[in-house]
């Protein structure tokens, strides 16, 4: 490695996926990830279970990353990990493993913002690939299970919320109305797969209509479910003959509402290079949508890879390698926070 390429190891853990990546300055040598499927069966994250599979999962997906990028410990710069915002007990394995591999190695320690590493998602690159990535100011929709935030992005470490859910996240929506569908946790992804071969016009769901850039979206998920409850009454099998049309719907309508939002957000503002990020952000309705209005309305948009939107450790190198550039280490003190802002 040259002297001005930095070698980073970034760990994720702060909810359901165990992740390590390894990056060189900010282009990707490996990212690997390992789901918990234990949580299936509840119909969402349990927390006290998924600490247990972080910790068995953390060494070998660690292994696993360094030996995808063909990096040894010993050449890494440095280590970064996720320090906030999420479950704590989650949080804590990672941290405690990043600490004690930076004091072993004698190699600077890294604290990230979960939140912020999506949004710097969209400044990797790949082994092979040199993507244009965003230019400042730009604005970011972050959309995740916990969060959907439009956010104006300054600077690498100078991002701040104008507009927010002041209720359920839309990754939360999907997942509920996903879970009324009688479908299993994360619903997120499967209300896109059936929604692929659905009519989204055919159900009118309402949207909360709030001035300014922020969201709701529990109300939504209320509307659903008495809507489901009247025809349920009248047919059992309601659900299991409309599917696709039901989650063609409601994505048609969740989508719908955050590009309204965006679209505010770009006039207000000026601005006109708009991003996405978070695990949502993995959503193909999202996705189309995004580029058919970005060609009306003269945006340039950066669309993360589907491995860059759900949580990752190689969003945590990437907003690493920034830090590293301002010599912002952190210390052994270090300790893990459920709620971080930006
Ligand atoms: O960013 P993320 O992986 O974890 C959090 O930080 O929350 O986001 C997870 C959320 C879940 O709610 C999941 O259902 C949703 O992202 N999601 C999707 C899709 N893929 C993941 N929602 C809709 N469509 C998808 N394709
Ligand atoms: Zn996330």
């Amino acid at each position: 490695m040259k002297n001005s390429e930095v070698l980073i190891l970034g760990i994720e853990s702060s909810c359901d996926e165990t992740s390590a990546a390894v990056s060189c300055n900010n282009r990707l040598l490996s990212n690997i990830i390992a789901g918990q499927k234990v949580h299936e069966a509840y119909g969402g994250v349990v927390p006290e279970l998924a600490s247990r599979a972080h910790q068995a999962n953390i060494i070998p997906v660690v292994d696993q990353a360094l030996k995808e990028a063909g990096i040894r410990k010993k050449e890494l710069n440095a280590i970064a990990v996720t320090a906030g915002p999420g479950l704590i007990g989650s949080l804590m394995v990672g941290v405690s493993f990043a600490k004690a591999l930076s004091a072993a190695l004698s190699i600077p320690l890294i604290e990230v913002n979960h939140m912020q590493a999506h949004v710097l998602a969209n400044f990797a690159l790949n082994k092979e690939t040199q993507a244009p990535v965003p230019q400042f100011p730009f604005l970011c929709l972050t959309v995740s299970g916990g969060h959907t935030q439009i956010v104006l992005v300054k600077a690498y470490n100078m991002m701040y919320v104008i507009g927010q859910t002041l209720d359920d996240a839309a990754g939360e929506a999907f997942d509920k109305i996903a879970k009324t569908l009688n479908l299993p946790y994360p619903g997120g992804p499967l209300i896109d797969r059936y929604a692929k071969t659905g009519d989204a016009s055919r159900f009118q769901f309402p949207t909360a209509n709030l001035s300014e850039l922020d969201f709701s979206f529990s109300g939504l998920k209320t509307s659903v479910l008495y809507f489901l409850k009247k025809h349920l009454a009248e047919d059992a099998n309601f659900i299991e003959k409309n599917i696709a049309d039901l989650c063609a719907s409601v994505q048609h309508t969740i989508v719908r509402s955050l590009i309204n939002k965006l679209k505010k957000a770009s006039e207000q503002t000026g601005i006109k290079q708009i991003a996405i990020a978070g695990g949502v952000s993995a959503n193909s309705g999202l996705r189309s949508e995004l580029q058919k209005v970005a060609l009306l309305n003269g945006w340039t948009v950066f669309i993360p890879p589907m491995s860059l939107c759900t949580d990752n450790a190689g969003m945590i190198c990437i907003a690493a390698y920034y830090k590293y550039l301002e010599n912002d280490f952190s210390t052994l003190d270090l300790a893990p926070q459920a709620r971080l802002s930006l």
